[in-house]
């Protein structure tokens, strides 16, 4: 039992962003409402770019996790972070998979994917922190909820720290070499910021993903010493610009349902953040890594 109080983003800064209104978000997400950078077919920008759609490109990216954790045919998976269920329903309609937990604190994303019914799936409104499996879990994914392990303005060590407790907790429920997929933001390494790119992101932290923060890379492998091995990396930033330029795209073809689903004043928020986030991505001031780890004992 942890004695320390937990340090990410509490589960009303969560559900302020995530139980906006499921109607909204299926407005411009694709279908499986996969709410993560998809992994678009190469090369992903520039005028040769190969015919793909935000469908494809996100089972693409779901198949890569999944295949990565090498949980194809296992009996047992945990999703840390399952939105609206994408990853649960791969498991175990596509993968072989007999049971596919998934946690959400989101009550709005555990009842549109409880109502999916998806087949060998259980969704949880719980922090992985008070999870306690009966039995280990064959592999874990997680995609895009790792921004939220560590809330705005701790130190670096205490980041650090926090991330170490979640790796600790993977390491705890898998089998000897068992594996973890990770998918998060991390911070890019262009550095030269004006002030309107600081106020940018800013604008990104305080008011759509409030009490979160993106981790350096660094401090994700850190958190994970003497725990995980890395098997592999990919850093995808041009990849999430593209996702982000397709979900504004679809937003704005869907402007006025949008706002009828939420609000005007939520609806331009969402623009502001989409459009920045497509160029942030592109030069390089946010990263996007696609991690590998295995069990190192
Ligand atoms: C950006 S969404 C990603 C959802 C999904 N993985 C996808 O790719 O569409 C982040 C998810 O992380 C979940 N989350 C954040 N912090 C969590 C925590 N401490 N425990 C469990 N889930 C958490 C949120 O509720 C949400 O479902």
């Amino acid at each position: 039992m942890s004695t320390t109080a937990y340090q990410g983003a509490t589960a009303e800064a969560i559900r302020h962003h995530y139980d906006v209104s499921n109607d909204f978000y299926a407005l411009w997400l694709d279908r499986s409402l996969t709410y993560t950078c998809a992994l678009w077919a190469e090369p992903v920008l520039g005028t040769e770019a190969v015919p793909d759609d935000l469908e494809t490109a996100q089972a693409r990216k779901l198949d890569y996790l999944i295949e990565g954790a090498r949980a194809v045919g296992t009996r047992r998976v945990l999703d840390v972070g399952c939105g609206w269920g994408s990853v649960l329903s791969r498991l175990t309609q596509v993968h072989g998979v007999q049971q596919a937990v998934g946690l959400t604190l989101s009550d709005s994303q555990a009842a549109l994917a409880e109502s999916a019914g998806i087949p060998g799936a259980e969704i949880r409104v719980e922090n992985w922190r008070d999870h306690h499996p009966a039995e280990p879990y064959d592999a874990i994914i997680s995609i895009g909820a790792f921004e939220h392990f560590a809330r705005t303005g701790l130190s670096r060590a205490e980041r650090v720290a926090a991330y170490r407790e979640f790796f600790g907790r993977c390491f705890e429920w898998l089998p000897p070499r068992g594996r973890l997929a990770l998918q998060t933001n991390v911070k890019g390494n262009n550095t030269v910021m004006d002030k309107a790119t600081v106020r940018e992101l800013m604008f990104i932290i305080e008011t759509i993903f409030p009490e979160s923060e993106i981790p350096a890379l660094s401090e994700v492998v850190e958190g994970s010493e003497k725990l995980f091995d890395v098997v592999s990396l990919r850093n995808d930033p041009d990849h999430y610009s593209r996702t982000c330029a397709e979900w504004l795209h679809r937003l704005r073809n869907n402007r006025e349902a949008a706002v009828r689903f939420s609000s005007e004043e939520n609806v331009a928020n969402y623009e502001n953040y989409l459009e920045a986030s497509v160029r942030h991505f592109q030069n390089r001031h946010l990263g996007l890594s696609r991690i590998i780890f295995q069990k190192g004992r």
